[in-house]
């Protein structure tokens, strides 16, 4: 079997995208029925590598290799010290050479794809400066979960659009054929080399991949309403600047009210209640951040399975 990836959501076609989270469901279903899941991981053990804080990530990856009968070591930012301690390669070569599986969550997105260029397993990138693609799995599961369909969708993203989530969602929007929209603020907007690939992708796909300064418009009509921290770690320099600079770009009621009347509201999370969103639309009845939340464990076994062959 070929040696696969997810350093990018691009790693993925439609197809596969589509396939994990079929399965996700399957293994949902069966975790939430308590039916006995067979251990597909048995011996095997996933290093999680983390340069940054986590919840989310570190929780839904080491339950995810439990449920399925595995084991997950975490690395935090003082056990390897990645490229000062040790250089990148070298911890790839190592680390491969002993573990079945690498998940890395890194500042720099070079450092996934020297991770990558030297490793002899499958490494996930569970968060860089670039992409977050298993956040963007879970989110597209919630969505079709909601929708049934990624047909006829449009999602809108309002806050930074030059981070992440942003990236691998407007990546994403493009291989499936989903309308993206988002909003941001004169110099926030996606980094030119993923809105390049975005809309190349989307102009085969027939999706539209639109940016904007007004967040009205980008709001307009669309189907999930998706916004993310204004300060993303790496970028804490600048708290003070980014919060002035966003306010207009809150979520707030009369914000949701221009989308569709049965739209959904997400947040990967960690939310700043009172910036990026308030808690009347995080904590009302549109919104499915916790199911969002939820997703990563079973979208993440499924991945796991994937890039194993399983
Ligand atoms: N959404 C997400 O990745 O959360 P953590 O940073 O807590 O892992
Ligand atoms: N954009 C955020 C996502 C956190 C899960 C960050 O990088 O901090």
């Amino acid at each position: 079997m070929k040696l696969r990836h997810l350093t990018s959501i691009t790693d993925l076609t439609a197809y596969e995208i589509k396939k994990i989270i079929d399965r996700a469901i399957v293994l949902k279903k069966q975790q939430k029925t308590k039916r006995k899941v067979k251990k597909f991981l048995d011996s095997k053990t996933l290093t999680m590598i983390f340069e940054k804080p986590s919840l989310r990530t570190r929780i839904s990856f080491e339950i995810g290799m439990t449920q399925l009968g595995g084991h997950a070591i975490y690395l935090g930012p003082d056990d390897i010290q990645m490229g000062s301690r040790e250089p990148v390669e070298d911890i790839a070569k190592v680390t491969s050479s002993v573990a079945d599986i690498i998940m890395a969550r890194t500042f720099s997105h070079e450092s996934i794809i020297k991770l990558a260029e030297n490793s002899t397993v499958p490494i996930i990138n569970g968060l860089s400066n670039l992409e977050h693609p298993c956040q963007i799995l879970a989110d597209l599961m919630t969505i079709y979960e909601v929708k049934k369909t990624f047909k006829n969708i449009t999602i809108s993203f309002v806050g930074d659009c030059e981070n992440n989530v942003t990236h691998s969602l407007a990546l994403a929007s493009a291989i499936l054929g989903i309308n993206f929209k988002c909003a941001s603020p004169k110099g926030y907007f996606m980094k030119k080399e993923i809105s390049t690939i975005a809309r190349k992708i989307a102009a085969k796909t027939g999706s539209k991949i639109s940016e904007t300064q007004d967040p009205k418009e980008a709001i307009f009509h669309s189907d999930v309403v998706i916004t993310d921290t204004w300060v993303s770690m790496g970028d804490e320099k600048e708290k003070e600047k980014r919060l002035k600079i966003f306010t207009k770009y809150q979520v707030n009621n009369k914000l949701m009210s221009l989308a569709k009347k049965n739209a959904i509201f997400m947040h990967c999370l960690p939310a700043y209640r009172g910036n990026e969103v308030t808690s009347e639309v995080i904590d009302g009845e549109k919104s499915v951040v916790f199911q969002e939340a939820e997703n990563r464990l079973h979208v993440q076994k499924a991945l796991i399975l994937f890039l194993l062959g399983l």
